[in-house]
């Protein structure tokens, strides 16, 4: 190991991008992750962390641009958490996920599959359609703040205007800040666990341009000045189909609690992709790239007409069904398996919509389903959360299909480790797809298809 200590100032060049959006450059072989960096930089640093494995850096002056340095579009770039890679160009962004991705599955999942370049996301701006904001409040003059966090702390970017969002979430969140000191609500301290506000949550429609809003609050019931407040937001905004109330009394991480009152309109908004209508809740799982999310169930819906006649699938981790309702018009049957019940029931209502009859929900944990589960089926779609699935998941999946699994998954690690396990039992995988879901992060969607 090169003697590398606390504060040394280096100059080095970037090599790649590391699976977390660092850049990485090497002394000697020790790897040192940069900040803000961009491959073909060549930089002055210096060095904030040592261990025995790797430093961290952040830059002190760029010497020689790489020519995939851009201006970012945001101004609150640098400070907010959100986009990390602002600062590349989109291209680049999408080529350097690519690598990632190719990394992942080379050196974790031991296969030598070449992976595409990601499908782009069809916008790169105003593309999110969920946020989450925390609320805080400035101590002398007890104004609100609502945004991001600065990154690595808990610190609140107070966000006036963000590009990747709709507008109109913008003029919302904008209103609160104005009304609540006027209903007496007041920005929540995390510290000292006090104040009312804790955060707000918007769902968006990128079809209807419907909004729900929902006030997250540290009581355990509602009070007038926050029926109020709803209520103000509700008549303000003609966008808006509906405002909740969620009540979270918890001093803990998990931004919403089980416990949700609809104040003032509905709770729900309804969002279109590929001619199908889905029921959004407030705290239900959808994808927050709906452009991007529809060239995904395409590419799936596609692969599963190219290929099979009549088929029955399984659509396991199905949370509103979306796979499930997608495919519903080139399938016999599909069954999907979801262990949340609010999913499941708008799932249930978006079946009804839809008129939908060849589809059947269960509101189960997935490797319980499969256990009992006698029937087999054409192709098995998975798309568990970031952590991936067990090991009694995949050999279930392998159980139950006749021929394919179609992997859905926006962590490049564990899919990679979920393929190497599937590939062990016998299992091939045919191709690797990445998918742009999260522009400006190091975030990337994967669909892997696996003949089981
Ligand atoms: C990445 S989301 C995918 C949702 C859906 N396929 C979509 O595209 O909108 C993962 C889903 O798995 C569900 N989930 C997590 N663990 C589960 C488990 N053990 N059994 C069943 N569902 C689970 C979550 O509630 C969430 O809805």
């Amino acid at each position: 190991m090169p003697e590398i200590k606390l504060n040394d100032e280096l100059e080095v060049n970037i090599e790649k991008l590391s699976n977390l959006g660092l850049g990485i450059a090497k002394v000697d072989g020790f790897v040192i992750f940069v900040e803000n960096a961009c491959p073909q930089d060549v930089l002055k640093i210096k060095i904030t962390k040592v261990t025995k494995n790797y430093a961290k850096a952040k830059i002190l002056e760029v010497m020689s641009p790489s020519k995939h340095r851009t201006s970012p579009f945001c101004p609150m770039q640098k400070v907010c958490g959100a986009c990390q890679l602002q600062y590349i160009n989109y291209n680049y962004q999408l080529e350097l996920k690519r690598e990632v991705v190719q990394d992942a599955i080379r050196k974790i999942g031991h296969l030598d599959i070449e992976i595409p370049n990601p499908v782009p996301s069809p916008l790169i701006k105003a593309f999110r359609h969920k946020i989450q904001y925390p609320v805080c409040q400035t101590k002398v003059s007890k104004r609100l703040l609502a945004g991001y966090y600065k990154p690595h702390t808990h610190d609140i970017v107070n966000i006036k205007y963000c590009p990747i969002q709709p507008e109109i979430c913008d003029k919302i969140v904008d209103f609160i800040r104005e009304k609540a000191p006027e209903y007496r609500i007041s920005g929540y301290d995390e510290k000292k666990h006090a104040g009312d506000l804790k955060h707000i949550v918007i769902r968006n429609s990128a079809a209807t341009g419907e909004n729900l809003v929902v006030l997250v609050v540290n009581s355990k019931q509602n009070s007038t000045n926050y029926k109020n407040l709803a209520q103000s937001i509700y008549e303000n905004f003609a966008e808006v189909s509906g405002v909740c109330l969620n009540y979270n009394t918890k001093k803990t991480n998990v931004i919403m609690s089980e416990n949700t009152e609809c104040i003032c309109g509905k709770p729900v908004i309804e969002e279109k992709i590929l001619g199908k209508t889905f029921y959004i809740g407030t705290n239900t799982f959808f994808q927050v790239n709906p452009k991007s999310a529809e060239n995904i169930f395409r590419y799936v819906k596609d692969y599963i007409a190219a290929n099979f006649e009549n088929p029955v699938v399984l659509d396991a981790y199905a949370g509103i069904s979306a796979f499930g309702i997608c495919v519903s018009d080139v399938c016999d049957k599909v069954v999907s398996v979801e262990e949340n019940t609010d999913s499941c029931r708008l799932a249930e209502d978006s079946l009804e919509l839809n008129n939908i009859n060849n589809l059947e929900i269960h509101n189960e944990d997935a490797a319980k389903f499969f256990a009992k589960e006698k029937r087999k089926f054409d192709a098995v779609i998975l798309d568990p959360p970031r952590k991936g699935c067990s090991v009694e998941s995949l050999d279930e999946a392998v159980r139950l299909c006749n021929n394919t699994i179609i992997y859905v998954s926006c962590n490049p690690a564990t899919l990679a480790r979920d393929l190497k396990y599937l590939t062990e039992k016998g299992c091939r995988v045919q191709s690797i797809q990445p998918f742009d879901m999260f522009c400006h992060s190091f975030h990337i969607e994967n669909v892997a298809i696996i003949q089981g």
